[in-house]
């Protein structure tokens, strides 16, 4: 069983603001000689020189040299606007058990993400104008709603309650590289984005374990998108250890004409395996192995994802995406998250341009990315004062 437990459970606010001066807690986040970049692995794995971590590291530790510890204060950011980028994942692992009574599904999932990013730009708005998302651009931006059904303008919401702030006045701007509803995350990373750019707009009032806590009230996913670079997630996602990587990985993404519903997809899970025992799902060493070691032919064969049915179930015609792209040499390919957007591991550039091609060439492909993986987590990547 893993222990880490990220975010840390819920206390009361003026709990929290208590803490704001505590000392960060020991960051266990190491380095090894290998290059390799991590925490005390989840399973049987070595261990780092010094023995395991003692407390199992929350976000905001320099993992991967990503995540920057944000300052708790609570004077006001003097910036007019802030942008925050985040990152979109794929689920190398992706084991489903049986639905919960809160209607989630436990998960062991590898989550993974990559260089494709949406980048959430916020300032403050005139008294009384409300939330304002009033630019999108980028990938398939026209089918990003504008309103509250928008998962930024739910985050600055949840944001301003936490902070106990009246209703905000922002106005939001965002710039899309993931693709809309494509089993990527892209919604949970502009939430993420939009998290740590308003929280520095207001001050960094919250560190990193704070906001990871506000994260999953928006989403399963955002957590991991704050987070970012590899990671085993347990419960819904959201209990998170980071994972050793050695080196990159390069893989090519297939995004399809039509998005899929996550929630269809878990259903269209919940009836395939009606009547049949579901085992508790568990993380898969031949995964995290292949990881460590940075092995992506190991790796392309470990690759396993028990949405990928369901999703063919509703979307047959992915099957062809997959097949075109092992057949164009691809090390592996799955079904990235519920879809229905196709993922391949390639071996190197000249592979992924072999695949990046096969997988263009097909009818029911929109757009085909080649990137790299894993990328940083959600964090602050410009200021205009
Ligand atoms: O948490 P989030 O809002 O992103 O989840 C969207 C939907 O996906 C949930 O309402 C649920 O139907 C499904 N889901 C699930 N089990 C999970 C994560 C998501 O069933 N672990």
């Amino acid at each position: 069983m893993v222990g880490t437990v990220w975010p840390p459970p819920k206390v009361s606010k003026r709990a929290d603001r208590a803490r704001l001066t505590r000392v960060a807690p020991a960051t266990v986040a190491y380095r090894c000689p290998t290059g390799a970049v991590g925490q005390r692995p989840a399973l049987a794995l070595p261990v780092p020189r010094g023995g395991p971590p003692a407390r199992p590291r929350p976000l905001g530790a320099p993992l991967d040299g990503i995540a920057p510890k944000v300052t708790a204060n609570y004077s006001e950011s003097v910036s007019a606007s802030v942008t925050a980028r985040a990152p979109g994942k794929v689920n190398i692992q992706l084991s489903v058990g049986a639905v919960r009574d809160d209607g989630f599904h436990p998960l062991a999932s590898v989550f993974h993400a990559v260089a494709m990013h949406e980048e959430v730009t916020v300032a403050a708005g005139p008294a009384g104008s409300g939330i304002v998302i009033d630019g999108v651009s980028g990938l398939q931006a026209d089918e990003v709603p504008r309103d509250s059904g928008n998962l930024v303008w739910r985050a600055a919401e949840r944001l301003a309650a936490e902070l106990d702030r009246p209703a905000p006045d922002v106005r939001v701007s965002i710039a899309k590289g993931v693709p809309v509803a494509g089993g990527m995350a892209g919604g949970s990373a502009d939430c993420a984005a939009a998290l740590v750019a308003l929280n520095d707009l207001w001050g960094a009032p919250l560190d990193r374990d704070d906001l990871a806590r506000v994260a999953l009230d928006l989403g399963s996913d955002v957590p991991f998108s704050l987070l970012g670079g590899t990671a085993l997630g347990l419960g819904r996602g959201e209990l998170l250890s980071p994972l050793m990587v050695r080196g990159s990985f390069h893989w090519v993404f297939a995004t399809a004409t039509r998005g899929l519903s996550t929630p269809a997809v878990y259903g269209t899970f919940d009836r395939l395996v009606e009547g049949r025992i579901v085992p508790e799902p568990q993380p898969d060493e031949a995964v995290i192995a292949a990881l460590i070691a940075g092995d992506p032919r190991a790796l392309g064969h470990a690759l396993h994802n028990d949405l990928q049915e369901p999703a063919l179930t509703l979307r047959p015609t992915l099957r062809d995406v997959l097949e075109a792209g092992l057949a164009a040499g691809a090390l592996g390919a799955i079904v990235s998250g519920s879809g229905p957007t196709v993922a391949f591991l390639v071996a190197d550039p000249p592979g992924a341009a072999r695949v990046h091609s096969a997988a263009a060439g097909l009818e029911q492909v929109r757009a085909v990315f080649s990137t790299t993986g894993a990328a940083p987590g959600a964090r602050v990547v410009g200021r205009t004062a």
